[in-house]
């Protein structure tokens, strides 16, 4: 409800805020030891990862809202200078590149927005967020003490800071940046450069600091950060960091909540027990701000997939999906621990420093209460400050729980968790109980678009599915002729994936003799490639290759006197990561020989070649609106057999309501998809190894991408978000290329929904933490520790039935939830009366509320498993 409430407000708002001068009172960010200070206050910040081009414009503000809502105070963004100055010295700021207008959005909704420039970015997008012009300025070195690299660096950092000034978006103007960022974890591969790494750190921080931004700049992973920039952590952990320097705050800029996915991998997660672990035990030692990287993942859409090999999909497991949709327990939980820091704030700011006391020999306690004099605090504020006290308490056991004795008082504490005490006596939170309910997504449509215009006119009514090829190899008049393989980029300039080599080979009658009697096949060798190569002799293809820099053996058959060899490489996704970048290139690298003949080997980079970029169909724009109609289309019969090199289209009608769309391309093999015109990215089935994935994901215990990971011998990605503002109620156009076969007759469209939601608490488990504060009486007890299960359908979907309610001991986890011994017989009925109907419910966890004890002497627990259907509920039946 509050949700819906913040995004009603912010809708009406925007106008008025976009266009209004200031979003704060201006105010200044400066920093010592303990925490950024703004406004004159030290304040403890929860940061929101957000990356403004892998969602909408029209997706921002509810994105925004939700960081809000789970307790956010900042949203942090890169800058993709590939973006914005996709043409040297022409810049771009419209649509997903609106960057002015997001950040905008995060000051409408009162966050602060640390922008993290860089310009060089990592982040999984292609090559690192660098325009793939860059590589051809003469002299280029990319990251390192070199003249050219650091003119355009220079150049588009003062364009960024430039347009945050005019558009009076910094704290000292009323704005909400409050923090920058210059470089990217160049810690990492400082090294490699030797002396001129060194000079150039020094020149990047003395540049972004003379361009007069006037707030704190970091560097992340940067132990040689200049006095005047602040270093900072990335990681999974981050407690325990120590800055550079003693006048430095502690922050985290990267706190991974997930991790990134490759075609043909499995899936990571991270639990949230863990996550929250992690995140208490930085404010637990001494940290200040934390961002989660990512919050909200997104979608690489387009070819802006870093790599090689990310896949479309940016979700991240982040809090909030790659929808925009919450994935829970993990944003709900993190909303309870948010709070129950914010409770600490007043505690944590007043100390210099916590108060360590060891507990046991994995147990340990932090107390934050002091009354050291901070600079810039009135009389009133610090008196308030005297009177705090908040201690975390730490279970670093991977194993066992533990009971420590804290102040006088008994606590137990679970294996690898941390309690919150914000009055250093009341727990308010644990990371390892999890109160928050879990939600299954599901779809709510699922027709292929195939049998819509029989089955369901009304609901669907596309045209039929059209097909046409693509040809194989030259088809234009630009192709050109030279001696030599090229490297890929340096023809292609990135503006496609694909790149076709052309080049004849004579076979003679000796050749063809001495194959037959050496029983040898000729094959051509190649010393190094990425990330794909196809090989066709003749016109018909004969193998493919997929790594990266890997060196291949591919046979060929040829026949006698002259046969087309084609080489088909293509790119999926350019190098984001490592040090010199710029001579990374694609496609083949060392030798590409034909061996095996007579004569000995063919070197066939002494051949002339005759080279073809990109596709016919993606130069003629077969895939917009304006040019599709104009290509050679012809209807696809419903048994064709899959057909390579292919394109398809057809038209749909949108899924009806507001819920995220996705489209179903389980049934394709490897290519491109477009709505609307709009590129919704790569797509590619390649499937992940069968094991390696877990039954049970066990929280406890360091996490690496390899724990938890889920999705053993299934596609990668088969689900594509199409953003709901790309379509129209109907006849909206979808264009899919298609390279290794498949059957677009299969392709379906969904929308996404909320459609199963548990929670499971216990007795033992906290009140909320939002309503502790009310519950506590003047003399700091609190008087009632009912804890609560909380349930809620997303907006506009209401509890449509209770599948399982047990309030007892009941076993299992959600949609696998069972009786125990101990069961009240009226649970399912009074968990029905406050729930059905309800877009949300809570239920006391306790005797009074079930009215008995079902079983004396042992700890109850309410599990529900309940579902959520549209209030509107058309065509919902499948949920
Ligand atoms: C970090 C990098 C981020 C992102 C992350 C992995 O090293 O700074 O940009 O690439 O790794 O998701």
């Amino acid at each position: 409800m509050l949700l819906r409430l913040r995004s009603l407000f912010l809708c009406l708002t925007i106008h008025f805020a976009l266009t209004a001068a200031a979003f704060f009172k201006p105010f200044n960010v400066s920093y010592d030891h303990r925490a950024l200070i703004i406004d004159g206050r030290r304040r403890m910040l929860i940061s929101a990862g957000i990356h403004y081009p892998r969602a909408t414009p029209e997706m921002w503000p509810d994105l925004i809202a939700k960081s809000k809502e789970g307790g956010a105070n900042v949203i942090q963004t890169y800058a993709f200078w590939s973006g914005h100055e996709p043409k040297r010295g022409q810049y771009y700021f419209g649509g997903r590149y609106d960057i002015v207008k997001f950040v905008k959005f995060v000051g409408a909704s009162g966050l602060y927005l640390h922008l993290r420039i860089g310009p060089y970015v990592c982040a999984e997008w292609n090559f690192g967020g660098f325009p793939v012009w860059l590589r051809d300025i003469p002299g280029i070195e990319f990251r390192t003490d070199n003249a050219p690299f650091k003119e355009e660096m220079q150049k588009f950092v003062k364009k960024m800071v430039d347009l945050m000034r005019e558009e009076e978006l910094f704290s000292w103007q009323g704005g909400p940046v409050i923090m920058l960022q210059i470089e990217n974890e160049y810690g990492n591969i400082e090294s490699s450069f030797g002396q001129r790494g060194k000079e150039y750190v020094k020149w990047a921080a003395k540049m972004a600091l003379g361009l007069g931004a006037g707030v704190p700049w970091v560097m992340c992973r940067q132990v040689d950060a200049p006095e005047s920039i602040i270093d900072a952590c990335n990681g999974y952990y981050c407690d325990g960091y120590k800055s550079n320097s003693h006048n430095k705050p502690i922050l985290w800029t990267e706190d991974w909540d997930g991790w990134y996915a490759s075609w043909g991998g499995r899936l990571p997660h991270r639990p949230v027990e863990d996550l929250a672990f992690a995140v208490a035990r930085f404010f637990q030692r001494g940290g200040s701000f934390q961002n989660y990287y990512m919050y909200f993942g997104g979608t690489n859409f387009g070819r802006t997939s870093g790599g090689p090999f990310y896949i479309t999909s940016y979700d991240y497991d982040a809090p909030i999906d790659e929808y925009g949709l919450l994935s829970e327990p993990k944003w709900g939980h993190l909303k309870d621990l948010h709070a129950a820091i914010k409770l600490c704030e007043p505690a944590l700011v007043a100390a210099d420093s916590p108060h360590y006391i060891k507990l046991g020999p994995n147990q340990e306690a932090h107390v934050y209460s002091t009354t050291v004099h901070i600079k810039g605090l009135n009389s009133t504020l610090l008196a308030r400050s005297q009177s705090q006290c908040s201690a975390f308490l730490a279970n670093i056991d991977e194993r066992k729980a533990a009971s420590v004795t804290f102040q006088g008082q008994k606590y137990i504490l679970p294996p690898w968790s941390v309690s919150i005490l914000p009055d250093c006596r009341n727990v308010v939170f644990n990371t390892a109980k999890v109160r928050a309910q879990t939600s299954i997504k599901g779809v709510n449509l699922d027709l292929p678009l195939s049998s819509v215009i029989s089955e369901n006119r009304d609901l669907y009514s596309t045209k039929p599915w059209m097909s046409m090829k693509e040809p194989i190899g030259i088809w234009s008049e630009k192709n050109f002729t030279v001696t030599g393989i090229l490297e890929h980029l340096n023809v292609t300039k990135d503006c496609s994936d694909y790149l076709w080599h052309l080049t004849r080979v004579f076979v003679s009658d000796d050749d063809i003799s001495f194959w037959e009697e050496s029983k040898i096949s000729p094959a051509i060798t190649i010393d190094s490639m990425r990330d794909v190569l196809r090989v066709f002799v003749n016109g018909q293809l004969t193998g493919s290759v997929i790594g990266h820099w890997v060196n291949a053996v591919q046979p060929v058959r040829f026949v006698k006197g002259y046969n087309d060899l084609l080489l088909l490489t293509q790119t999926v996704g350019l190098q984001n990561y490592g040090a010199f970048l710029e001579k990374d290139g694609a496609g083949f690298r060392g030798h590409v020989k034909l061996i095996g003949f007579k004569n000995g080997d063919i070197d066939l980079s002494t051949l002339s070649w005759t080279y073809q970029v990109g596709l016919k169909g993606e130069f003629f724009k077969v895939y917009s609106i304006e040019e599709n109609e104009k290509a050679g289309w012809a209807e696809l019969s419903p048994d064709a057999d899959p057909s390579t090199f292919t394109w398809y289209k057809t038209h749909f009608d949108s899924p009806a309501g507001t819920q995220p769309v996705a489209l179903d391309l389980g049934s394709m093999g490897k290519g491109q998809a477009w709505v609307n015109g709009q590129h919704i990215g790569r797509y590619w089935t390649r499937v992940a190894p069968k094991d390696g994935c877990q039954e049970f994901c066990d929280y406890r215990g360091a996490y690496n991408s390899d724990k938890c990971s889920t999705n053993c011998g299934k596609p990668t990605q088969i689900w594509y978000h199409i953003p709901r503002s790309w379509l129209q109620a109907s006849d909206n156009l979808l264009v899919i290329f298609e390279e290794t076969g498949g059957n677009p007759l299969e392709i379906s469209i969904n929308s996404r929904a909320v459609g199963t939601i548990c929670a499971q608490v216990s007795e033992s488990h906290y009140p909320p933490v939002q309503k502790w504060f009310n519950l506590m009486d003047e003399k700091g007890r609190v008087n009632d520790q009912t804890p609560e299960i909380h349930l809620q359908c997303q907006e506009g979907y209401i509890i449509s039935s209770i599948e399982f309610a047990s309030y007892g001991s009941p076993q299992g986890h959600c949609q696998k939830f069972s009786q125990g011994n101990c069961h009240a017989s009226n649970s399912f009925s009074i968990v029905s009366e406050a729930c059905l109907g309800k877009n949300s419910c809570s239920i006391g966890v306790s005797n009074l509320v079930f009215g008995a004890d079902p079983c004396r002497g042992i700890v109850k627990t309410l599990a529900v498993e309940a579902r959520c259907r549209s209030q509107s509920a058309i065509g919902f039946s499948q949920l």
